[in-house]
Order: structure tokens, then sequence, then C-alpha cells
């Protein structure tokens, strides 16, 4: 990615970033929040094609939603998936190819690459962040970066 484009997404992080928090900052309805966060990075980030969270809703087992965009697989278990690797390992996955990687899970034929990152609350995973996009390579550290400081703050403003 060239200089230009990098500041571009960089800049458009922390404007959604600062809006989010002025949205959420007080909000503590768990799925007012994820809602609220999955709509602004989806209508915000061009790159983003695919945007929302997978719950653990029990022992090694994710649920769909909120999210934004085509339907999404309802459940994924924490041994499949680059969800599951995500929740199972507690690291973002930061995945350039998709069509390179034997265990992910195609919810549309139009994704190319993708990034997870966990939400840690109290150490225990209790969510991932899902983000597709359509072009490939579409994610690189700048994403990583600010999407881990937002998961951060949400993993914060509901943790003891
Ligand atoms: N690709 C994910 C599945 C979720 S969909 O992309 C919305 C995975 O491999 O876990």
């Amino acid at each position: 990615m060239n200089e230009d484009r990098a500041a571009i997404k960089q800049e458009l992080y922390e404007d959604t970033l600062d809006v989010l928090e002025s949205m959420i900052g007080d909000e503590p309805d768990l799925i007012a929040v994820l809602s609220t966060v999955v709509a602004e990075l989806h209508h915000h980030l061009p790159h983003f094609h695919w945007t929302g969270f997978y719950r653990v809703v029990s022992p090694g087992v994710l649920k769909v939603g909120p999210y934004q965009g085509g339907h999404g697989c309802l459940s994924i278990p924490f041994e499949r998936g680059v969800c599951g690797k995500a929740a199972r390992e507690a690291q973002t996955q930061l995945v350039p190819d998709v069509h390179a990687l034997p265990y992910h899970i195609a919810c549309s034929s139009s994704t190319r690459s993708e990034i997870v990152v966990p939400v840690i609350l109290d150490g225990r995973v209790v969510a991932v962040l899902d983000v597709d996009s359509n072009e490939p390579n579409a994610f690189d550290e700048t994403d990583q970066l600010m999407l881990e400081i937002l998961c951060g703050r949400i993993a914060a403003k509901f943790g003891t």
C-alpha cells in the first residue's frame, strides 16, 4: 500500500473510533454497543464488505451477531474456521488470501481476505470481531492495531 492510502486508512480509523467513543461511551447495553460498532465500521471503511461479531454463547461455541453484510454462518465451533482459531488462541488472525487457508469457512464466495480480532474480557475471549473484504490482501497492521484498540475499549467498558 502506498503512503497516501496508508495515511487515509489511519485517518478513517481515527475518525471512526472518535465518533464511536462519542456514541457508545455512556451506553451500558452490550448489544446496542456491538450493533453501533459494526454499523460505523461497515459504513466508514471502504474495504469492509462483511463486518460482524461472533459471540461466545457457550463453551467453545460462537454465534453470529450483530453484523452487517450478507448472511453469515450462524454458528462456528472453536475448532473450525478463522473465527474459531482467533477465539481458541485469543490472537488476531490476519488472512491476506482466504483461498490459501484450508480451514477458512467461506460464507460468501466474493470474500478474498479477512481479519478476526478477539474481544478479551477479564482474560476470557467473549467474542470475536470478523471483517471480510472482497479485495485480496485488504488488511494490514493498521487494521490490526486499530481494531485491537477498539476491541480493547469494548472489553474495558464491560470488564470488572
Ligand atoms: N470466514 C469465517 C467465517 C465467518 S464468515 O466469514 C462471516 C471463518 O473462517 O471463521
